[in-house]
């Protein structure tokens, strides 16, 4: 990474700072390194870009900052907290009110209505009932897909499961999205749309966006473009 992508904006301190970040897996077969002494600094209003090939950590990378795995070595301070010293209790919290997760595989509960997938992370963020629909439509609203909020899970197409992850991660107004390949299975107009919600959100200047994507058209529209290889960043 070159100095110049290490230096905070003027008064602006980093949303996201992972140090030092080394994680290995153990299987049966030993030990193997995915990430190694990865260093990366996020300031609130950027969207981030992280490439690289499969297998290359990627992932795992994401896991670690939304506190789904712990890494094996290293540090990392979210607006300015030690968040791996944190309590379980505290880690959920974290999870629950400060990141918003697209995952790589959607991961919607499938025999629940779009609505009620967007309103389990305001249950478990403590949201009052009479407020969520309206947050729920919001959040909806940003992915084109208003019309289809009592449908079934199971019914949607691959694009439409997408954008409800997306809204998911967007619903609960988190500081930080951190996406896994958000628009792996959109169009170019959708993906381009995904892209202009991210852009909006982080316009505030007080969220940022990590996303994991292959494609060069979404990581272009990034602030910065990180590549993952043989575990080095
Ligand atoms: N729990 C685990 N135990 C052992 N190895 C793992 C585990 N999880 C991931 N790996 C390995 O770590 C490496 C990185 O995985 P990861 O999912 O982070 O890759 P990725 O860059 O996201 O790839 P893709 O682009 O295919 O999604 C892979 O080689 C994978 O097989
Ligand atoms: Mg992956």
């Amino acid at each position: 990474m070159s100095k110049a992508a290490v230096a905070p904006k003027i008064g602006r301190p980093y949303l996201i700072e992972v140090r030092g970040l080394t994680k290995e897996y153990r299987n049966g077969a030993g030990v193997i390194t995915v990430l190694r002494d990865v260093n990366l600094q996020v300031t609130p209003g950027e969207i981030i870009a992280i490439m690289g090939p499969s297998g290359s950590g990627k992932s795992t990378l994401l896991y670690i900052l939304g506190l789904l795995l712990p890494p094996t070595l290293g540090s990392y301070t979210f607006a300015g907290q030690d968040v791996l010293s944190l309590d379980r209790r505290g880690q959920a919290e974290f999870r629950r009110h400060k990141v918003g997760f697209v995952f790589q595989s959607c991961d919607l509960l499938e025999n629940s209505t779009v609505y009620e997938n967007l309103e389990f992370p305001l249950i478990y963020a403590g949201e009052d009932r009479q407020t969520r629909p309206a947050k729920i439509l919001a959040a909806l609203e940003r992915v084109n897909l208003s019309h289809r909020v009592y449908h079934n899970a199971n019914h949607l197409s691959g694009g439409e499961k997408q954008r409800v992850a997306v809204a998911r991660a967007l619903v609960n107004e988190p500081r930080v999205i951190l996406a896994d390949e958000p628009t792996g299975q959109l169009d170019h107009d959708n993906s381009q749309q995904i892209m202009d919600y991210f852009q909006k959100i982080i316009a505030t200047g007080e969220t940022a966006v990590v996303v994991v994507t292959h494609d060069p058209e979404i990581a272009a529209r990034c602030s910065r473009i990180h590549t993952l290889r043989d575990g080095l960043l």
